[in-house]
């Protein structure tokens, strides 16, 4: 495995057209979505990879149709009843980011158990971003940098974030054809190499990943540097 690629975050997205061309309902095309969420993740473990982030929702999904949302959040909350075995067994930890405080006690409280009894798993980290945008990351992390007195240096904005103490994102990948970030790991992507797949989300496969990784292999980083 490339040592200098740590950290992957993939805006999954594609799962409505998927079910559309297939005259499925957008809802059958997100539980499949997360199916792939479980192949991806345990293929990164496999990998070695030490952080996975996916964006399985954002700021901004609220203004979907009321029952997708509804939708969205039953399934959240089934994943993770039925995740959490696979998670130890694989000895991944899982982190979520973002603004859980408006989500249902019940599925915050899931989340956090999650959390909880995955702690001492030492290998991949799984961080699905939950009612996550960006710039209110940002935001959330300069209100504390001002409770806190503390100046807005790098580091300590860093610190105020909610991936702290975890490295930059070394690739991101989206995909369904669209070509944007939409609100996604902005300050955390600054250096980060690019993949934009045709591929709907729940048609993305562990050898559309590795031939991305292989690419990525080939990729000169400079970081501004010549
Ligand atoms: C984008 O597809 C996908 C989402 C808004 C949510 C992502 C959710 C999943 C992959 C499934 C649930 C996740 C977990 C972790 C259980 P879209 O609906 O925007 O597709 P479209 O652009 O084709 O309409």
């Amino acid at each position: 495995m490339n040592k200098n690629l740590k950290h992957i975050a993939i805006i999954m997205d594609g799962n409505g057209r998927w079910a559309k061309e297939r005259n499925l309902n957008r809802t059958a095309g997100h539980e499949e979505g997360a199916k792939v969420v479980r192949n991806i993740t345990t293929h990164c473990s496999d990998l070695g990879i030490k952080y996975l982030t996916l964006y399985a929702f954002s700021t901004e999904n609220w203004s979907r149709p009321k029952l997708e949302v509804e939708f969205l959040m039953k399934l959240l909350e089934r994943y993770f009843r039925s995740e959490l075995l696979i998670y130890l067994k694989n000895n991944v930890k899982f982190k979520a980011i973002g603004d859980l405080s408006k989500f249902s006690k019940k599925l915050q409280s899931v989340i956090k158990d999650t959390e909880e009894k995955t702690s001492s798993c030492t290998g991949l980290t799984q961080i699905l971003a939950l009612n996550y945008g960006s710039r209110d990351e940002i935001c959330r992390a300069v209100k504390k940098l001002n409770k806190q007195n503390l100046e807005p240096s790098e580091e300590n904005i860093n610190s105020c974030l909610d991936t702290a103490g975890i490295c930059d994102v070394d690739l991101l990948i989206r995909t369904s054809g669209e070509i944007r970030i939409s609100n996604y790991l902005l300050w955390q992507s600054a250096y980060a190499e690019m993949f934009f797949t045709q591929t709907f989300w729940p048609e993305f496969s562990t050898q559309e990943l590795d031939d991305i990784i292989s690419d990525f292999g080939k990729r000169e980083r400079r970081f501004g540097g010549i």
